[in-house]
């Protein structure tokens, strides 16, 4: 059976710092509150740098780490919701900038947090099929570019960041065991951002800068729901219970979704991935920025079983499951 191994990881952050002490001078807001209330102590803010040249370093580090060449790949899924352009896709622009094969396919996904998730559905798949043999996956995202950071309830949340994986198309019984996403449109309006485009040879209206709206209360109930049942479908799926996972690696939102996802698995703190404190909320970046992290300490040997879970603006949520 053909599966997709996850051969190399990378990942790349802007190197500014934005620590919660900088943010109470912004707004009315102190460190206490924050850390408290999400966990977070600091986050990364592109300051020149764009999701391009952001995508593109992480990628470039994944292929580095897998030793393959940027003309072996044949498909590049980025998923993001805060590209530079509108199009072309983030993945066509990191086609370029990493000199990969012309006439490969590339295409961006939109699933905000869930992002990374979506994306690798749908690389494996592709790979799972035999239309791809050497798969680049991204998550980026430049939340910076969105928030209103004159709003407390949102700027202390995000951060800027992206992470990237090499997928190889290998028989054997190692790589992605399953993916699941799932989406309710009908909760849209907890998590959105306009666009800030309306141009129309009709009407004569100059467009007013949009920032992205959040309910947080509201959000926060579905995200812990949502995602301890997306961990128990992957786990359901595969015959497996919550003792044979060796690391979770959950999105990066709130360190009490965190800890309630990791409470209804029973999962012990060792065995949850979190760099929540150090980057905030880095939407689709998040997952592959922490399993790069993950990696580079030497946290996942050969066999382990690895679940990720997501969720995000759609609302959209997804998991996957990887033996190592
Ligand atoms: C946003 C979030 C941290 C707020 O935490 P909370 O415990 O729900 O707090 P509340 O929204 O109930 O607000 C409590 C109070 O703190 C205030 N508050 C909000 N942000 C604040 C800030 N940055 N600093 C200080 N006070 C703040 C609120 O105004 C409110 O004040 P009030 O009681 O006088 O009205 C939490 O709801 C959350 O994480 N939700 C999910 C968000 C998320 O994950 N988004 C991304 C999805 S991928």
């Amino acid at each position: 059976m053909i599966r997709s191994l996850i051969i190399g990881t990378g990942s790349h952050v802007p190197p500014r710092v934005l620590k919660n002490q900088d943010l109470e001078k912004m707004v009315d807001t102190s460190d206490e509150w924050i850390i408290a209330r999400t966990g977070i102590k600091e986050r990364r803010i592109a300051d020149g740098e764009t999701t391009n040249d952001i995508a593109a370093k992480a990628a470039k580090n994944a292929l580095k780490a897998a030793g393959v060449s940027p003309k072996e790949i044949d498909l590049i899924v980025a998923g993001t919701v805060t590209p530079d352009m509108l199009f072309p896709s983030t993945a066509c622009f990191v086609q370029s900038h990493i000199g990969a094969s012309r006439g490969i396919a590339a295409f961006d996904v939109s699933a905000a947090c869930s992002g990374f998730l979506y994306a690798l559905d749908a690389a494996d798949k592709y790979i799972r099929s035999g239309a791809s043999k050497k798969a680049l996956v991204i998550g980026v995202d430049l939340f910076s570019k969105i928030v209103d950071w004159k709003d407390r309830n949102t700027c202390v949340l995000f951060g800027d960041g992206a992470g990237a994986v090499v997928l190889s198309a290998e028989k054997g019984k190692r790589g992605i065991l399953s993916t699941h996403i799932h989406a309710d449109g009908h909760y849209w309006k907890t998590l959105y951002t306009p666009l800030s485009l309306c141009s129309s040879p009709l009407h004569d209206k100059t467009p007013e800068r949009s920032y992205m709206k959040m309910q947080g209360n509201e959000l926060f109930k579905v995200a812990v729901r949502t995602m301890g049942e997306a961990c128990q479908e992957a786990l359901d799926h595969n015959g497996l219970r919550a003792e044979d996972i060796s690391l979770l690696i959950p999105h990066q939102a709130n360190m009490r979704i965190i800890k309630a996802t990791a409470e209804r698995l029973g999962l012990p703190e060792e065995k949850v991935y979190i760099n929540l404190d150090r980057y905030g909320n880095t939407s689709a970046g998040s997952i592959p920025l922490a399993l790069d992290e993950a990696v580079k300490k030497d946290m996942i040997k050969k066999g382990d079983i690895i679940l990720f879970v997501a969720f995000g603006g759609g609302l959209t949520w997804a998991s996957a499951i990887v033996r190592w």
